[in-house]
């Protein structure tokens, strides 16, 4: 497969949307889960698991590799940071061996640094790998992380009834809201009731969560990426129209930089991530980054379509000859165009695509071909 880029621009005039809470644009910046799992054997994989050394590193390499500059502010910690039990009172107890400094001292260390702080925990009993839930702990288990100046929290949805999602989930975003500290608040929760076949309610999810997963969660390859991306075309016109600033449809982490993606491939995900107007959160090893894919997370041009002000996620507006076109309206009302190529010869093919059918406006454009491609 091969990935064309371009940005037209026209003399289409757009109005712009106004919020004032947080992720006015997509959320930039690294998860643990994609890449390393839940790794908690140090002795074994001293530099894959889930511990603050990884974290630490993991902040270093952000600011001294360009990350943070590029745009990339969150540090998240997904699953498995937490002990099996909670303490005699009821508290979140950080593993005591791979955490040994405690999450505030983390925290400080990550603000220190200018970033933010990201960390994980379930809305049910249980988190998916089988660590203590927040279900009957949301008040104390809030106020922790408000004791832990925590800025971003991904809220999972093992071990509850999707159908209790309705609820729960506002409920406990406006127990966050009333701690007065803003959080970034990232639900789970229509993943989990699309995959029941239940029909989320996204006008509600986009009032309550700034990102919410809607769809399975990625794996290290091709088929993975390529089935998140069928999805989400598939899909767009139920959910598409709910994105915009301070609420996003997250279609999951990049795994740019680790083993299944070529470099083509890598550069399709950049690209359609930013067309969809995805959150960008790498999931990665930043100590073992080959250039070829740093090059791919740090090009500003993709970067800038991703964060346009106008938030407007875009859409896949024709397959044919199985090359799929995206495109997105930009704040300035010029389009960003990729085109993917699903084919799976990986040899050249010309194909023409009419203004009308990538259902762009009949004016005149001036075609920039982005950096990707030179
Ligand atoms: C959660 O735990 C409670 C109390 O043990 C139990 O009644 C409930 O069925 C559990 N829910 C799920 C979805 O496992
Ligand atoms: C809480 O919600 C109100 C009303 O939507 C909003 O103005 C305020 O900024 C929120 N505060 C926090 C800390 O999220």
């Amino acid at each position: 497969m091969a990935l064309l880029w371009i940005v037209v621009s026209s003399l289409v005039s757009v109005s712009s949307a106004l919020d004032n809470g947080l992720a006015l644009t997509p959320p930039m910046g690294w998860l643990t889960w994609e890449r390393f799992r839940c790794i908690t054997d140090c002795k074994k994989y001293p530099n894959e698991c889930i511990s603050e050394n990884l974290i630490r590193r993991t902040v270093d390499l952000m600011i001294i590799e360009g990350y943070y500059e590029a745009g990339y502010e969150y540090v998240g910690i997904d699953d498995c940071w937490l002990e099996k039990a909670r303490s005699l009172d009821g508290r979140m107890v950080p593993d005591k061996e791979r955490f040994p400094s405690g999450m505030k001292a983390l925290a400080d260390y990550i603000h220190s640094k200018g970033l933010k702080f990201g960390i994980y925990e379930d809305y049910g009993n249980l988190t998916c790998a089988g660590y203590p839930g927040v279900l009957g702990h949301e008040q104390i288990d809030i106020d922790t992380f408000v004791g832990w100046d925590v800025d971003y929290l991904k809220l999972d949805g093992c071990y509850i009834e999707p159908t209790e999602m309705d609820k729960g989930y506002p409920d406990f975003g406006k127990m966050l809201n009333e701690t007065g500290r803003p959080i970034m608040y990232s639900c789970s929760w229509p993943a989990y009731q699309e995959d029941k076949k239940i029909l989320p309610d996204y006008a509600s999810i986009a009032k309550h969560c700034n990102l919410w997963r809607n769809w399975d969660d990625i794996d290290d390859s091709w088929s993975s990426l390529e089935s998140i991306m069928n999805w989400f075309g598939d899909n767009q016109e139920r959910i598409a129209h709910h994105a915009g600033p301070g609420h996003w449809n997250d279609p999951d982490m990049l795994i740019i930089g680790n083993f299944g993606l070529t470099v083509d491939q890598s550069k399709v995900q950049m690209a359609v991530w930013a067309v969809l107007a995805a959150p960008l959160l790498i999931s990665a090893d930043l100590a073992t980054m080959k250039p070829e894919f740093k090059q791919i997370l740090l090009n500003r041009d993709i970067i800038a379509v991703n964060q346009d002000s106008l938030g407007k996620q875009g859409l896949r507006v024709i397959t044919k000859k199985k090359i799929a076109v995206w495109s997105r309206e930009l704040a300035d009302g010029s389009h960003a165009v990729a085109f993917v190529s699903h084919r799976a010869d990986g040899a050249p093919h010309a194909t023409r695509f009419t203004l009308d059918e990538m259902k762009l406006p009949s004016v005149q454009y001036e075609v920039v071909v982005s950096s990707f491609y030179k």
